[in-house]
């Protein structure tokens, strides 16, 4: 099915220059972590959630949502693996499906399939461990690059948030009203992120988000209210949630 296709089946939603947006993004899901606290003895992202890859999901939202192409980041050694369980996706992306090598950080991973995403003016970064991210969330967050340099999922935050010193006395309670928790998908500028992308290592390796680097850089971010569905699979628990919305 081509672009022109897709537009149809949502009419309302991309208009001008938005639907212009989605022509002209790529997709990068980083897929190469070793899932240490599943402890699935696999990397996370080929452990099977409800009868596929955890990573299919991601894919199957990304391609509904009608985005051209799509680069995943998977594990070093682990790439005749990804080819087999992501084999049935690639029909889905227009422009292509393509797989990488990812690096030891998450940040690496996202350099690496960033260099694989080719003349994109707009890029969308996705964990694979948020296998229930739906596709009007890539798009939602997509449409926020109108308003800024980079557009990220967050959800708001319901507990109250304190900050306590090493000895966990409380020092502060934060303003909750003001607080996000920070999610992907997170979209991009493709210039900005390159430009934010381009530091040194150890800069790189302390970003648990690339907004991070973004904001570091003198950009602005703007947040896209995200559902609870959206959270990350982490520990054994989370899997058997997504499981449980997803059968
Ligand atoms: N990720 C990656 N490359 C890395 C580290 C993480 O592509 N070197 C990806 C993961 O595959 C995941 C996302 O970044 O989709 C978020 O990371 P996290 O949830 O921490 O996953 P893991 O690093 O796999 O899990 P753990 O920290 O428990 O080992
Ligand atoms: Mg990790």
């Amino acid at each position: 099915m081509g672009p022109t296709a897709r537009a149809s089946e949502h009419p309302t939603e991309f208009v001008g220059g938005h639907r212009q947006m989605l022509d002209r993004c790529a997709a990068l899901v980083v897929a190469a972590g070793s899932g240490e606290r599943l402890g699935a003895g696999r990397p996370k992202a080929f452990v099977v959630l409800a009868g596929r890859p955890l990573v299919a999901w991601s894919l199957a939202a990304l391609a509904a949502a009608g985005v051209p192409r799509t680069v995943v980041a998977v594990p070093p050694g682990h790439g005749a693996a990804a080819e087999e369980a992501l084999a049935g996706a690639a029909g889905d992306f227009p422009l292509g499906l393509a797989l990488v090598e990812g690096g030891a950080t998450r940040s690496e991973s996202v350099r690496s399939a960033l260099a694989a995403a080719g003349d994109a003016d707009a890029i969308l970064v996705h964990d694979a461990a948020r296998p229930l991210a739906a596709p009007e969330l890539f798009r939602r967050t997509l449409a926020g690059l109108a308003q800024a340099d980079a557009a990220i999922a967050a959800a708001r935050v319901s507990d109250t948030v304190k900050e306590a010193g090493p000895d966990c006395l409380v020092v502060r309670t934060h303003d909750r009203s003001r607080l996000w928790a920070v999610q992907t998908p997170q979209a991009f500028h493709a210039p900005m992120l390159r430009r934010a992308l381009d530091v040194p290592a150890d800069v790189l390796a302390a970003a648990t988000d690339d907004a991070w680097l973004v904001e570091r850089a003198g950009g602005s971010v703007r947040v896209i209210e995200s559902p609870p569905s959206n959270f990350k699979v982490t520990t054994p628990h989370d899997l058997a949630v997504a499981e449980s919305l997803l059968c």
